[in-house]
């Protein structure tokens, strides 16, 4: 197992750099066959969609492969189903505009204190035509949800619920499978933010049974774009603000413009890639693209088993050296709950300074609130500079995790 680990890093060219990249969660880094797939797009493709040429029509199939791949990654029903957009945040903005046409003064919008803006701020924006907000709040102490006030948060009014998968803070990982129960047993639409936990754990929105689902291939290796899966029927009977010659078909009508045929060609090798490691680790004997949703849940969750192991390594690091607080779940027999992100402050050094000193030395860690607004002033952390964060992925190494604490050993003393 650990062989094929080691093997996947000669994939990612920029590893070469010998630079340690634990700033996975802002974005991964790419392998060579997605950089290939972008620049043989424009070799060969280059043009815009639904021209009577070849290269439009070469456009188009790409376009289609890279819906087929995005539905097997997320277990979608179907292609249709699959929305590419710019990111996540625009995408989000786009549909609660888009769910904001029919909800007013009696609507009531959930979402939580742990989410990252972009499941935050488009709900917000409701407001402005009336609906309420209810927050679902968080435990300080180990950063999860407040699961025993979820069903007293929904209300006969409330019309939706917005949850994240994982923290992209803390790598809490939500119980969506209840979460999303009570929001059914309630009747509400539901909306997850799979940002985070993409890149750690397969998805199944069938088994999930949400009615959409946005996350960001350029964090599970791939380029900058964002998807939003709709439930067939929802997306059909939605109505998102759009130009009138555009399709009106979905999901077209939720596609503004000129998409990036380059990216989609990118998120496509980027799921190919993580499918192959699903060749190779399982008995390899499953046909393509047919098999390849198994293959992928065997990644993943192989990745995730991988993660995890590196990750008590670090988590049992950081514990040992003076002056570190860890924020989120830090007990090791819960590595479950968590994705392999680690939140944590350093005493007489600003998070600024711990990531500067870090960068200098080669390990790229974040600092301050990325985007997890509410959560970091929840923690008071808000108006400290935030928080570091060190990610691992599924290239890091168990000597990059050592190089990472030497050096944070040096910088505590
Ligand atoms: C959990 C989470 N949600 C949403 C976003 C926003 O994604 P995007 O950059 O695709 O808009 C991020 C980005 O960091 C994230 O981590």
């Amino acid at each position: 197992m650990n062989n094929i680990f080691d093997r996947v890093r000669e994939q990612f060219p920029a590893l070469a750099s010998g630079i340690v990249f634990l700033d996975g969660p802002g974005g991964t880094q790419v392998p060579q066959a997605v950089m290939d797939a972008v620049s043989t797009y424009y070799r060969e493709a280059n043009s815009n969609e639904h021209g009577l040429f070849s290269t439009s029509r070469r456009s188009d199939a790409i376009i289609a492969k890279g819906r087929e791949a995005m539905a097997d990654f997320i277990h979608a029903r179907s292609p249709n189903e699959i929305v590419f957009g710019t990111n996540m945040t625009t995408l989000t903005l786009h549909l609660s505009r888009a769910l904001g046409r029919d909800l007013g003064a009696d609507d009531e919008v959930v979402v939580t204190r742990l989410d990252h803006d972009a499941n935050i701020a488009p709900w917000l924006h409701l407001q402005e035509q009336g609906v309420v907000i209810r927050w679902l709040e968080f435990d300080a102490a180990d950063c999860t949800l407040k699961l025993e006030d979820l069903e007293k948060t929904i209300t006969k009014r409330t019309r939706l619920l917005a949850v994240g998968g994982a923290s992209n803070a803390f790598g809490t990982v939500n119980d969506l499978p209840r979460i999303l129960a009570a929001a059914r047993a309630a009747n509400v639409l539901t909306f997850v933010d799979a940002v985070h936990y993409a890149p750690h754990r397969p998805i199944d929105v069938q088994l999930l049974n949400c009615d959409f689902l946005a996350c960001s291939p350029y964090k599970f290796y791939g380029p900058h774009s964002g998807v939003l899966y709709g439930r067939r029927e929802v997306l059909e009977q939605l109505d998102p603000f759009k130009v009138r010659p555009a399709a009106d078909s979905a999901p077209d009508r939720f596609e503004t413009g000129t998409k990036s045929h380059e990216a989609i060609a990118g998120v496509a090798a980027a799921i190919d890639f993580l499918a192959a490691l699903g060749q190779e680790l399982g008995t390899g004997c499953e046909s393509y693209p047919a098999g390849r949703r198994r293959l992928l849940k065997q990644a993943l969750a192989a990745i995730s088993d991988h993660e995890s192991s590196l990750f008590a390594r670090l988590l049992a690091g950081l514990k040992e050296i003076p002056g570190v607080r860890i924020y989120g779940i830090t007990d090791p027999r819960r590595l479950r709950e968590r994705t392999p992100t680690a939140c944590f402050t350093l005493s007489g050094k600003t998070p600024a300074e711990v990531a500067s000193r870090l960068g200098d030395e080669g390990i790229h860690v974040w600092d301050g609130d990325y985007y997890a607004w509410e959560a970091m002033r929840h923690l008071g952390l808000g108006d400290r500079g935030g928080a570091v964060r060190a990610g691992l992925s599924l290239y890091n190494s168990a000597g990059e995790v050592e190089l990472f604490l030497d050096a944070l050993r040096r910088l505590a003393q």
